[in-house]
């Protein structure tokens, strides 16, 4: 393979295991992150993904051929409008606004890093509604008002239905889009939730099938063939890859 790989939080995690992973396939990087990346910006505010976007378009000098969307906040992430902020609106900006450059790529496909625990969230919670509806001030407010980790269960379910809501325009453009949904990975993000003294035992008693959690080079491998030519009839599907979790929880959720 070749061409240019975006990915929003390379520095660290799933973002930087993924970076990793593309590049031994060939793919030049330009990498989004607040730290340590090609382009560094905040996706939690309108500015900084503008400045992304724009960033992104200079780094590439051209179409992009992949997009990973994996930027993200944990639960305990104080106020909890900022998971709101980055982890829905930044990167449903990131998706929206780097379709034009998708475009012109090649066999192009994105990735958006998703999660298991948006099966937990209250699916007529107010706030996915509000972040669905675009409206992130009001998000913001409904968000500082509930639970982080509710917060952080309703981005992801919202981030989900917003990815399978553009499965019919990225077509059209000729762009494949999937979601993955990872259980716990060990990750800097990880190890915040499970300091937490009130998280942290709630992580650790989730069941996992498999009896682990896992790497996120294991998540890597999975966006990577996502976004590989064996994916190329995979488009709108929201790949569960979490142990088995969501099948023990919710067994009869298909
Ligand atoms: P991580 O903390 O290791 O990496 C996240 C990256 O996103 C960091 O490099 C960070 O600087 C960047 N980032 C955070 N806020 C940003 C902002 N405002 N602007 C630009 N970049 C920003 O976390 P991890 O675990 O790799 O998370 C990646 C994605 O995977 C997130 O969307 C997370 O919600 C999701 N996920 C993680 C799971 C886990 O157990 N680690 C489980 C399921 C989903």
């Amino acid at each position: 393979m070749s061409g240019v790989a975006v990915v929003t939080g390379s520095a660290s995690g799933i973002g930087h295991a993924a970076a990793e992973r593309l590049e031994r396939e060939g793919f030049r990087i330009v990498g989004v992150d607040l730290r340590e990346a090609e382009v560094v910006a905040d996706l939690s505010t309108s500015g900084g993904r503008d400045a992304a976007i724009a960033g992104v378009r200079e780094q590439a000098g051209g179409g992009i051929d992949r997009l990973v969307v994996a930027a993200g906040v944990g639960g305990v992430t104080k106020p909890a409008s900022l998971v709101a902020r980055v982890n829905y609106h930044g990167a449903v900006a990131m998706l929206d606004g780097l379709l034009p450059l998708l475009t012109e790529g090649s066999d192009p496909a994105a990735v958006v890093v998703g999660s298991n625990s948006a099966g937990l969230a209250p699916a007529d919670d107010p706030l996915v509604s509000l972040l669905l509806d675009g409206d992130e001030e009001a998000a913001a407010v409904q968000a500082d008002a509930s639970h982080g980790e509710l917060v952080y269960m309703c981005s992801k379910l919202a981030l989900a239905r917003a990815a399978r809501r553009r499965t019919a325009g990225f077509a059209e453009a000729g762009v494949r889009l999937n979601v993955i949904a990872p259980g716990p990975v060990r990750t800097p993000l990880l190890d915040k939730q499970l300091a937490d003294p009130e998280v942290g035992p709630a992580v650790e008693a989730f069941p996992v099938p498999l009896g682990r959690w896992s790497t996120p080079d294991e998540i890597a491998g999975v966006i990577a063939w996502l976004l590989g030519p064996q994916a190329a009839f995979v488009h709108g599907s929201i790949l569960v890859a979490d142990g088995g979790t969501d099948a023990l929880v919710r067994p009869d959720n298909v």
